[in-house]
């Protein structure tokens, strides 16, 4: 398990990278995926964003208007001059189908960025959780990349870490017993997830308490904590098609 921003370089090329922002940008995405955005190219400011979207413009000039979607937030609030901002509700087959997104964030999408000499990279979601073990259990050297926010560590995305490495030792592809072969943040991340599994407290409600979520709360986008809660409502994976490019396809 890496925070976001200190991956190690030296191991990167050979590790399959699974990037988490739960809250929202790896939800958005898996979303827009299964909405069925065309591809999905992140970047890590608005400038770039918007560059990505005039290039596609000037090379597509003879053809249907095709120019990608530009999407993202600062602040959990959509960009001045952007289509779509950062609630998964947003990304409806009526809008995404068939386009290209350029999606920047506040911390998913530099994260992306942090790991990108990994020799896969994927975007993790609770919404695909089962896609998400499926597409890397037979991984030797897994790394889980947790967005976080702002620098620190949020209790969101080391929730889904824990979900993740939980269901690998269930399929029997991870390691044989839950510690081992694991590092010690992976451990902790796999604690967090089977401790915050009581009855009484429903994800929902652990995302709500979490950084991310009280931000959320705070923006006035509570409604998108209930729908980054669902687990495996989603049978796929945005992953990276373009070596060395942060061009994802969902598959
Ligand atoms: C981020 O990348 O920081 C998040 O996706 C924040 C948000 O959704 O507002």
């Amino acid at each position: 398990l890496t925070p976001s921003g200190l991956a190690p370089e030296c191991e990167l090329h050979q590790a399959c990278s699974i990037i988490i922002d739960v809250l929202r940008a790896t939800s958005v995405m898996t979303t827009a995926g299964l909405a069925g955005a065309k591809r999905m190219i992140t970047c890590e400011n608005i400038h770039a964003a918007f560059e990505i979207a005039d290039q596609s413009d000037s090379e597509r000039a003879d053809q249907p208007p095709s120019r990608p979607l530009l999407c993202g937030e600062r602040h959990c609030k959509p960009i001045d001059g952007f289509d779509l901002g950062n609630s998964p509700a947003e990304y409806t087959p009526d809008r995404v189908v068939g386009r290209d997104i350029v999606l920047t964030t506040t911390n998913g999408t530099r994260a992306i960025q942090a790991a990108m000499r990994s020799r896969r990279l994927l975007a993790a979601s609770f919404l695909n959780l089962a896609a998400t073990v499926a597409a890397v259990e037979s991984e030797p050297h897994l790394q889980i990349v947790c967005a976080g926010t702002n620098g620190q560590i949020s209790y969101e995305d080391v929730l889904l870490a824990g979900a993740i490495i939980d269901r690998l030792n269930e399929s029997g592809s991870g390691p044989g017993e839950p510690t081992d072969h694991l590092d010690d943040s992976a451990r902790i991340a796999w604690s967090a997830w089977r401790q915050s599994l009581t009855p009484a407290r429903a994800l929902e409600e652990s995302l709500a308490l979490s950084l991310g979520g009280r931000n959320l709360i705070e923006a006035g986008y509570t409604s998108d904590i209930g729908r980054c809660a669902q687990i495996d409502t989603i049978d796929g994976i945005a992953e990276r098609v373009d070596p060395g490019k942060a061009v994802f396809r969902f598959v």
